[in-house]
């Protein structure tokens, strides 16, 4: 029996994955990404991920038939190389290269949101939906765009990096870790959530959050849940600039759906409202017409079997 392992490739943790010729996940794996240990660091945790859960399954490492991996990040897949990954901490490395090298094994990249999108359009909220848009809120923000049931990659691959549409006017603007100004991701993801909870504990404002130690995004939901204000005006704050990009890249490609997925999507319908009533109050009323905007359902799995997928279907 033929085995696929897709690896995850994310600012925190890498996750890994068996799959087998059906596509199904057999078994998986986490552990620490390190970015803060330096690019050979994180290349050798993949390596030793990888064969870790071959080791720890029942399969032996002949039975692997290659390697695919979602990576956070502006990627030329033609090439295999990873242009710029702030959140990695990668710029211009060959990893498709260089982990052929160290596993012995055929390996294919692809970003890891569009591995997420193609994931979700297979198997999840998008099933059967030939026009799609996918936003997954993370350590980033990232998209996928499948056009016709396939990824819309352009010119290099590079299509669908929503998060960094830039959204957030001048003056309250910051700097992105792609070093541009006033990116979605500055305000979307968890990253932009955490930093605007501590700009407001910082501040002195009056939230419930004050108590917590180290705020992490759910502290926030669950704050906003409570009723805390602060909390609320963050996380529609977030939702605002979600509404925006979304209503840009309607008017732009015409999807069907939207697809919201990423750890912030769980704020849920505090997060949901709000942007269905910004999208609404931006988006033309033709371009709404048959178009929903719907939570991902395959959450943390859809990366690694959409990466186990990119051997499978090669
Ligand atoms: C990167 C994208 C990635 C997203 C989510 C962004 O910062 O530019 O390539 O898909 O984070 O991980
Ligand atoms: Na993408
Ligand atoms: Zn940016």
């Amino acid at each position: 029996e033929s085995i696929y392992v897709g690896v995850d490739l994310g600012g925190t943790t890498i996750k890994v994955g068996i799959c087998n010729a059906e596509g199904q996940l057999l078994h998986t794996y986490e552990g620490p990404t390190q970015t803060d240990q330096g690019v050979d660091t994180v290349l050798g945790n993949i390596e030793k991920y990888v064969r870790l859960i071959v080791e720890q399954s029942s399969y032996s490492w002949e039975q692997l038939q290659g390697v695919g991996a979602g990576i956070a990040g502006f990627l030329n897949v033609r090439d295999g190389v990873v242009v710029l990954a702030p959140n990695i901490g990668f710029r211009d490395v060959p990893i498709q290269a260089i982990l052929e090298e160290r596993l012995g094994k055929p390996v294919k990249i692809d970003n890891d949101a569009n591995v997420a999108a193609l994931g979700e359009a297979w198997a999840g909220a998008g099933k059967g939906v030939e026009h799609c848009v996918c936003f997954t809120l993370g350590t980033g923000v990232g998209g996928g765009i499948i056009m016709n049931g396939k990824i819309y990659q352009g010119f290099s691959g590079m299509a669908g990096e929503v998060g960094h549409i830039s959204v957030v006017p001048d003056l309250e603007a910051i700097q992105c870790g792609c070093g541009k100004m006033g990116c979605l991701e500055t305000v979307s993801s968890a990253t932009g959530i955490i930093r605007m909870a501590n700009d407001a504990v910082e501040r002195g404002d009056r939230t419930s959050l004050a108590a917590v130690d180290k705020i992490a995004a759910k502290d926030v939901f669950d704050a906003a849940k409570s009723g805390d204000e602060v909390s609320l005006r963050i996380i529609g704050r977030a939702a605002f600039y979600l509404g925006k990009a979304l209503a840009t890249t309607a008017a732009l490609l015409n999807p069907e759906m939207y697809i919201v997925g990423g750890g912030v999507s769980k704020a849920g319908d505090i997060l949901f409202d709000e942007l269905r009533q910004v999208f609404a109050k931006l988006t033309p009323e033709p371009l709404q017409r048959g178009m929903s905007i719907v939570p991902a359902t395959l959450g943390n799995d859809a990366g690694i079997v959409g990466a186990a997928g990119l051997i499978l279907r090669s």
